[in-house]
């Protein structure tokens, strides 16, 4: 089991807090060792790349070009799908038309277009990764080669053998100070952060439980009926990655790791172990089409943290039932909302006994509004740590966020308790050789006679989920 991770957000935290407080912080990893300041030689531009050019890696490069720092430019894209980034392109450019500066030979598709758009980069520029998880290892080992900053979005891992491979780049990125941020927004949200130092100090007593809620209707590509035949298998699967394991870690790695994440930082430590239920209550769609993807869409997760505190994570994708989003911490003396909605949505809120009735609120928490939005501020503290050379590495603690992500989604697949260590030195692979992609690929995933594709039988299938 790995100690909860001194990262940059807690790092970002002590920052605040010694603004604050001026009491000294423990000394980073890195302090006292000197490395090089890895920034893009002979001037102060900041290039960029966005490798992923979908929904959020359009919004990541318009989050990267609205820092203040210091100058700063797009200059390469690269996607599986030209459309998806002749579309991302546009609607970056439309925003920061001075800022973007990607001509037709720095646009690059295939699963080599990673390469070829980190080429354009100069050690010190930074590469953004909004792809499905399914190719993080792939292209943050180049992005180290090259000598690259990187922003990578959440989740990281799907499985143990990429968890093992990541953290173990993880350490080479820092051997190299180059800074690596991960999209694991809330712990940029300044209410999340006063509302950590708060539970550590002791504000609700000792946390004993912690909830979780995301449950909504379908969303985004969690289910699929039959591969239609075009495009690819391959790009099919990737177009729809929460649909499969190998590709997106299912709906629940992708849809509940802000949750799990974020009540784990509260706890200020990982669990040791979960057991979970879970089943599919619906199989076909709305106009009678058989599902094929490999996903529940109920999951009732139950973890244990090494004190014997729980932490529960309810996930549903189904229509008409009571939608919840939110989450809570239970501490010996009080209550904390941690998010009033949605992954992070403010304001947080502590309270003495466990009724969150205003007569009993003790804190509610109050940001300035150029601080109120997590995907800016995450970006500012990236840019912050780069332009000032500060240590700057959230990859190990995203992995683990990652895997204890995906230690409840096993425990619910397979029907067995699962604990850390399992799951970080389970040995199936979901799609070995994703290095070597190519267009022509067949998919990782095949799909039986009947287009169905392997799903978890819990209690069956016991040491793999499928
Ligand atoms: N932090 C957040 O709040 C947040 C929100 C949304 C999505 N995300 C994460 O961002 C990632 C992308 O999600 P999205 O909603 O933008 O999906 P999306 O499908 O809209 O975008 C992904 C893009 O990556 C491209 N791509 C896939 N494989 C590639 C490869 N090997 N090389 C180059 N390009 C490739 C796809 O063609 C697509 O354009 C996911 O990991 C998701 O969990 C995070």
């Amino acid at each position: 089991m790995l100690p909860m991770n001194e990262s940059s957000n807690s790092l970002t935290t002590r920052r605040e807090f010694i603004k604050t407080t001026g009491r000294l912080a423990a000394a980073s990893a890195l302090a006292g060792v000197a490395l090089p300041h890895v920034h893009a030689a002979g001037s102060d531009l900041i290039q960029v790349a966005l490798v992923g050019c979908g929904g959020r890696g359009t919004g990541a490069a318009a989050d990267a070009l609205s820092t203040k720092g210091g100058p700063i430019k797009l200059v390469a894209m690269a996607d599986v799908f030209e459309n998806r980034l002749r579309e991302s392109y546009d609607a970056i450019k439309r925003a920061h038309a001075d800022k973007v500066e990607v001509p037709e030979d720095r646009k690059f598709v295939g699963f080599d277009a990673y390469k070829k758009a980190m080429d354009c980069l100069k050690p010190g520029d930074i590469a953004i990764f909004a792809t499905p998880l399914a190719f993080r290892w792939v292209h943050f080992g180049y992005a180290i080669e090259k000598g690259l900053h990187v922003f990578m979005e959440k989740p990281l891992t799907a499985d143990g053998p990429t968890s093992r491979r990541l953290l173990k780049l993880a350490e080479e990125a820092s051997a190299k100070n180059l800074k690596a941020a991960v999209g694991l927004m809330s712990r940029h949200s300044r209410a999340f952060q006063e509302l950590f130092q708060r539970l550590q100090d002791g504000e609700i007593g000792d946390l004993i439980l912690l909830r979780g809620y995301r449950m909504h209707g379908p969303l985004g590509s969690a289910f699929s009926t039959k591969w239609p035949g075009n495009p690819s298998e391959l790009l099919w699967q990737i177009q729809r990655f929460h649909s499969f394991l190998w590709a997106g870690g299912g709906c629940f790695s992708d849809f509940y790791i802000h949750h799990v994440d974020h009540l784990c930082w509260m706890k200020n430590a990982w669990p040791v172990k979960a057991q979970a239920l879970g089943g599919r209550h619906y199989r076909q769609s709305p106009e009678g089409s058989p599902y094929v993807d490999q996903n529940f869409d109920s999951y009732a997760v139950e973890y244990t943290f090494a004190d014997g505190a729980k932490m529960t994570m309810d996930g549903r994708c189904t229509d008409g039932c009571n939608p919840i989003y939110s989450s809570y911490a239970h501490g010996s003396k009080g209550l904390a909302i941690v998010a009033k909605a949605g992954d992070c949505e403010l304001p947080s809120s502590t309270f003495k006994g466990q009724n969150p009735q205003r007569s009993n609120m003790l804190w509610t928490s109050k940001v300035e509004p150029d601080q109120r939005n997590p995907y800016a501020n995450e970006w500012n503290d990236l840019m912050d740590a780069i332009r000032n050379d500060k240590p700057y590495n959230e990859v190990k603690r995203g992995v683990e966020a990652s895997l204890v992500t995906s230690m409840g989604r096993m425990a619910a697949h397979t029907g067995q308790e699962i604990t850390f260590d399992d799951m970080l030195n389970c040995p199936h692979e979901f799609a070995p050789g994703l290095d070597q992609l190519g267009m022509d690929s067949p998919a990782p995933l095949r799909a039986a006679a009947d287009g169905k594709y392997p799903v978890p039988m819990p209690g069956i299938t016991k040491k793999q989920e499928y």
